[in-house]
């Protein structure tokens, strides 16, 4: 959440010095006027570093990022990607938008997706898996490898909110084939729109840096407009502006993510004693980025109430249960393709998911936080629940 919470001085500084050198906003070229000055390629290089992964590629968004990551793996008509039931729309835009086929998975009491829905979805068309770190905790990743491995099939994990967060010492899209990353204005960094990409292999890094830019392959021995290109792509380039933005929030993600943590574990003190809140399940050696505190109460319509209260108190809760429709596939009968692929009924398709996230309440956690929120959320929780 608070990546926009942290602007200032640092980011304008980045920025300002792009002016210094040029005001050159493309990422590429313009060598002689530019004076050494390349913000995207810095933010890729601090980025792939910040997570130990060989190569990054900047794009325009976390759903572009999702978009480039298929097509780099050559994922298109006729392929099925499975997905989980709790996301935002975009993870399975980016499925749509690659002409391929949708299908969603049931979720387990971490909320991330169910490696045995996964298991028992696959089919001989399927050719990857989009594992997605709802709300900052890690999904299985150890259990999803072994599964991928088995069934010669491509993980990606969409990272949108997982940006700062590892499992078992291993940063959080680094883990499968490829990660995927937002930037946007409401993510734990951000560039107001933007996303990253992160590739464990130097051939499918190449691949999707030609496609996010027309095909362009930049090959250093001819001027652009000769550029060599060997496949068709699309414009999903980030620009230097953004990329300057970037690079400070990047240097600011590690106490950004500590000060979640704390203030999360603050509010979760004042509250897990209070009567019917049931804690959101979460894998051993999980560093979660604490984007948000989930757990569940005995109903929709208790959840509802927890929401009721919490804006009576001046707070609020974050995606559940207000954005419930946004980020349950239970819901999105306006996407032909989604409906088509669960046999026309969206509605019955999911009903562990339903069941689980109906009843889920998700707060909110800031990085600067007052220090009276905690006893404040509680008091507004116990008027519904006590
Ligand atoms: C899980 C998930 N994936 C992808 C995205 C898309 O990111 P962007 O808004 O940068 O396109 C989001 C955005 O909220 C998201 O929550």
């Amino acid at each position: 959440m608070p990546g926009f919470e942290m602007i200032g001085d640092e980011e304008l500084r980045e920025v300002q010095d792009v002016f210094n050198h040029g005001g050159i906003l493309f990422r590429h070229g313009f060598d002689g006027l530019r004076s050494g000055c390349y913000k995207v390629r810095d933010f890729e290089e601090a980025f792939a570093k910040s997570l130990g992964v060989p190569k990054a590629l900047a794009v325009t968004s976390g759903t572009a990022a999702i978009r480039v990551a298929l097509g780099a793996l050559g994922i298109g008509p006729g392929d099925e990607v499975i997905t989980q039931s709790f996301t935002f729309v975009a993870t399975v835009e980016g499925i749509i938008e690659s002409r391929a086929t949708p299908v969603c998975a049931e979720i387990d009491a971490t909320l991330n997706i169910s490696v045995t829905d996964v298991e028992r979805r696959i089919t001989p068309r399927t050719k990857a898996v989009i594992a997605v770190h709802m709300l900052g905790t890690p999904a299985n990743l150890p259990a999803l490898t072994d599964l991928c491995r088995k069934h010669n099939l491509a993980l990606i994990e969409d990272t949108a909110w997982g940006c700062g967060g590892s499992l078992d010492g291993r940063a959080l899209g680094s883990w499968g084939a490829v990660g995927t990353f937002s930037f946007d204005f409401a993510k734990t960094m951000t560039t107001g729109e933007g996303g990253m990409v992160v590739f464990s292999d130097e051939a499918t890094y190449r691949r999707a840096a030609a496609w996010h830019d027309h095909g362009h392959e930049n090959n250093p021995t001819v001027p652009r407009w000769e550029d060599t290109r060997s496949g068709s792509g699309f414009n999903y380039r980030m620009m230097e502006l953004q990329a300057a933005v970037g690079l400070a929030q990047l240097r600011k993600l590690p106490s950004v993510v500590a000060a979640q943590r704390e203030n999360r574990h603050a509010i979760w003190q004042s509250i897990c004693r209070i009567p019917g809140i049931e804690a959101r399940g979460v894998l051993p050696n999980s560093f979660e980025t604490a984007d948000a505190l989930v757990f569940m109460v005995r109903d929709a319509k208790v959840a509802r109430e927890c929401r009721k209260s919490l804006l009576a108190h001046g707070l609020a809760t974050k995606i559940l249960p207000e954005a419930y429709t946004w980020h349950f596939a239970g819901t999105w009968s306006h996407m032909p393709e989604l409906v088509a692929a669960h046999g026309g009924d969206l509605e019955h398709a999911f009903p562990e998911s339903h069941a689980l996230l109906s009843r889920a309440v998700s707060l909110p956690i800031t990085v600067k936080m007052a220090s009276e929120v905690p006893e404040r959320m509680k008091a507004a929780l116990q008027a519904v629940l006590d």
